[in-house]
């Protein structure tokens, strides 16, 4: 019996893979443990998005070496992002036995049985058919509610910041039928709520070998009918490709949650342009406008990035503006982060010096926070319907469960279960948690 340990970093398509990863190994006897000192294979799923993101791996690598040092013939293995990006590279450290990128997960039963000491294995072939669609995932998520999958992989977008494209390669979409396989076996398991993700949902688009096609409006429909009881949520949604028929599918269905993750990046039109995002600032507020008419009270959160290449204080007050107007829920904030090869790093010099990266940064923080708290104080009053997904973590005796905005409440246990749905209604409110009592309608 062999031990895998596994850490996952980056976004919700690692954690993802990782389950994929734990099915293909689990089939090959590898048993699942928590403890690094256990492992007789221990991986890193990475993430290279931001530089700091891959600082942190160099540290980890230099743990897992003390590991190995306390544990002989423990292998350790870069998978994911990091790997994809660096290569050969990361062997030349002498500390990495295997280094495999996102689209080789296939074969890293083949790989793991041919490292020796004197050779490590690397498979970092990207692929333009791979999608996983007949692995069945092994559930790494704690409370046994709330289920991701994926539904397509890589991007085709070439924002001139991100480094995606690259490690990831090229976009292709799952097959509908097996996402809908997976969606109705997760629920006959207990889960109440699927997340449908890819790096741009919006332009998924499925052609089976006998000539149907089904594009996102019509795979949230596929999966929202499996039954009233499960929800949908999905990420995440780019601007220029959000249609009116997925909106307008999101309000036909009660169970498809109502929070959209729209990230804008900017709120300059000459940045958004440099940055290659294919939308303008009027396009994202047109955007934000049909969604709201359509959806009066549908979430929304988005993805900032401070100080990108040539970024003036006029363009950083056009993001503050536009923030201001919208007034989103959450929002995820970085300093821009140059990463090498991707287009950005290639034509503009990363000119924005790091102090005024920051100070940027901090006021984006500020009237995020601000308009956070604004936005959970206007639910005080409302009612939602929230799924429960298990105990808060500050208060003792109350549970924690999301409303369909995606807005995280906290409320009495009564006799609740976790996978229960719950009434509620907001008693008082944070920049981040509803505090609710629970209602009976
Ligand atoms: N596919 C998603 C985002 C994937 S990356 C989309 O298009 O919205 C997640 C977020 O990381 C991005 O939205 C962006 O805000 C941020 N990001 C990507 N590259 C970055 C970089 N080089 N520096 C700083 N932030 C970056
Ligand atoms: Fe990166 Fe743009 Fe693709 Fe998102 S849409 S993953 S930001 S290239
Ligand atoms: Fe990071 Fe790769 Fe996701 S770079 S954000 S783990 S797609």
């Amino acid at each position: 019996m062999k031990h895998l340990y596994i850490e996952t970093y980056g976004c919700q398509m690692n954690v993802s893979d990782t389950e994929v990863i734990f099915s293909i190994l689990e089939k090959e006897g590898y048993v699942r443990t928590d403890s690094m000192d256990e492992a007789d294979v221990i991986l890193a799923n990475t993430c290279s998005v931001r530089d700091n993101a891959e600082q942190r791996i160099w540290g980890r690598i230099q743990e897992f070496s003390k590991a190995k040092k306390r544990r002989s013939g423990t292998v350790i293995g870069i998978v994911g992002c990091m790997a994809e990006r660096l290569k050969d590279s990361l062997l030349d450290t002498h500390k990495v036995d295997l280094v495999a990128g996102p689209d080789s997960y296939r074969h890293l039963p083949e790989l793991l049985r041919a490292i020796t000491p004197d050779s490590p294995q690397i498979d970092v072939r990207l692929s333009h058919e791979e999608t996983y669609a007949d692995i069945n995932p092994v559930r790494t998520d704690k409370n046994g509610v709330s289920a991701f999958i994926s539904i397509m992989r890589g991007c085709n977008n070439v924002c001139s910041y991100c480094v995606v494209p690259y490690t990831r390669g090229a976009e292709r979409s799952r097959d509908a039928h097996s996402i809908v396989r997976e969606a109705c076996d997760v629920f006959s398991r207990g889960y109440r709520e699927v997340t449908l993700l890819g790096q741009n949902v919006d332009s998924y688009l499925w052609r089976s070998p006998e000539g149907e096609t089904v594009n996102f409006a019509s795979l949230l429909g596929m999966v929202a009918q499996i039954d009233p009881q499960l929800r949908v949520r999905f990420a995440t949604s780019h601007p220029k490709d959000i249609s009116d028929e997925v909106i307008e599918t999101m309000a036909a269905y009660e169970n498809i949650c109502k929070h959209i993750h729209l990230p804008v990046q900017s709120g300059s039109n000459r940045l958004l342009e440099k940055m290659r995002r294919k939308y303008t600032r009027e396009w994202y507020l047109e955007r934000v406008a049909r969604i709201r008419s359509i959806i009066p009270d549908c979430g929304l959160t988005t993805d900032v990035i401070s100080g990108f290449c040539s970024e003036t204080d006029e363009d950083h007050r056009d993001t503050l503006s536009l923030m201001e107007e919208v007034g989103f829920d959450w929002a995820f904030m970085f300093q821009y982060s140059e990463r090498p090869g991707t287009l950005a790093a290639r034509k503009y010099p990363d000119d924005v010096p790091p102090e005024v990266k920051n100070r940027r940064l901090n006021e984006i923080i500020e009237l995020q926070g601000r308009k956070g708290l604004e936005s959970y104080r206007r639910d005080v009053g409302k009612r939602f319907t929230v799924l429960v997904e298990g105990p808060s973590k500050r208060d003792q005796g109350m549970l924690c469960g999301r409303a369909s905005n995606n807005k995280m409440c906290v409320f009495p246990a009564g006799n609740l279960r976790v996978g229960d749905y719950a009434d509620v209604e907001v008693e008082s409110s944070t920049s981040a948690t509803l505090i609710c009592k629970l209602i009976t309608k």
